[in-house]
């Protein structure tokens, strides 16, 4: 909490007097709104460096969705001089892909960067008739779909690399659920680069260090509107409650969720991986679309021809 009459930490080494209106417990660091913004981008700017995400030089595709992560992302690369573009996937779900793409359209008019959209409706199936059709949770479809977009498109389309804004939360919520499964397969490859391999462009997770929260304090301080609301399928998902349990444990001891997060990159995740290589499954080309798969047919084709089948008997 932010006591009253707080100074901004950097404005008083400077001598000024400015009052802090943001207290980041786990930095112990009280900081006025100028202050914060340029603590947030050199915070995702001394990520991209430590995990050697991207370059300059480099054509990126922001994934954004319309929320506060992935446009906060967009600004901060965009304000760091980095050449990065949008893409949208219109996932079909209602009044909420309809708002969230108006959003995501009007952030790229305002920082003229072109923004790529694909309409699910138009590809494939929307998520709402997926969910119909098959006996899974629209989530994981939906995860499956949005993955094989953000890479297909980003190669045609020249992009070398692909940012989404999963941050701090996220991170710790997945890495609490595969800790509490054992699951080694995804421990394995829980890193925020996934480097670009056959058929498969480099992913990277810039906010990883970026806790919710203070992703939704530089969106709103730098006037940026976003979808307030969760998708109306995430109801439910376990991911919630391991967030809300993860919050729990940050609000009595400030600086778990990072510490747990960082801690698993610098000892577990080195050795995970050494596992990985052991027992690495080859890649293979879907014989439907060609994009790159671990069986015969890819998750995507799979999933559309379930669906053309009980449209056709229905
Ligand atoms: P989520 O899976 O909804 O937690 O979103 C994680 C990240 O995936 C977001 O920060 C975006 O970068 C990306 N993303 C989610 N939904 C979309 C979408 N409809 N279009 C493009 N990118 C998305
Ligand atoms: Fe994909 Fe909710 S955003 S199911
Ligand atoms: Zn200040
Ligand atoms: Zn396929």
């Amino acid at each position: 909490m932010l006591k009253k009459g707080t100074k901004c930490r950097i404005c008083k080494n400077k001598g000024k007097n400015n009052k802090a209106v943001v207290f980041l417990s786990h930095h112990r660091l009280a900081l006025c709104k100028e202050h914060f913004i340029e603590w947030f981008e050199k915070r995702v700017e001394k990520t991209i460096k430590e995990f050697k995400m991207f370059k300059k030089s480099e054509r990126i595709l922001v994934a954004v969705s319309g929320g506060k992560d992935s446009l906060a992302l967009w600004n901060v690369l965009y304000k760091l001089g980095y050449e990065a573009d949008g893409l949208y996937i219109d996932l079909g779900i209602g009044d909420y892909s309809e708002n969230s793409k108006i959003l995501a359209k009007n952030f790229a008019d305002r920082i003229k960067r072109k923004l790529h959209i694909v309409s699910l409706k138009e590809q494939l199936y929307t998520i709402p008739t997926i969910k119909d059709f098959t006996n899974r949770p629209a989530c994981s479809s939906c995860g499956v779909v949005k993955r094989y977009y953000m890479n297909r498109y980003a190669k045609e389309l020249g992009y070398s690399v692909v940012a989404t804004g999963h941050n701090l939360d996220d991170e710790t919520a997945v890495l609490f659920g595969n800790t509490l499964q054992w699951d080694l397969k995804y421990l394995s490859r829980q890193y925020p680069v996934l480097l670009e391999e056959e058929g498969f462009v480099r992913k990277v997770k810039p906010l990883c260090k970026i806790t919710e929260k203070e992703s939704a304090i530089y969106s709103v301080f730098n006037n940026i509107e976003y979808i307030e609301y969760e998708c109306p399928f995430s109801e439910g998902a376990s991911s919630i409650e391991y967030k809300t349990l993860l919050n729990q444990l940050e609000e009595k001891h400030p600086g778990t969720k990072l510490k747990f997060y960082s801690e698993f990159l610098k000892k577990i995740y080195p050795i995970f991986k050494e596992l990985q290589k052991e027992d690495k499954i080859s890649l293979m080309k879907c014989r439907i679309c060609g994009e790159p798969s671990y069986s015969e047919v890819c998750g995507v084709c799979r999933l559309k021809m379930l669906v053309d089948k009980k449209v056709k008997t229905n």
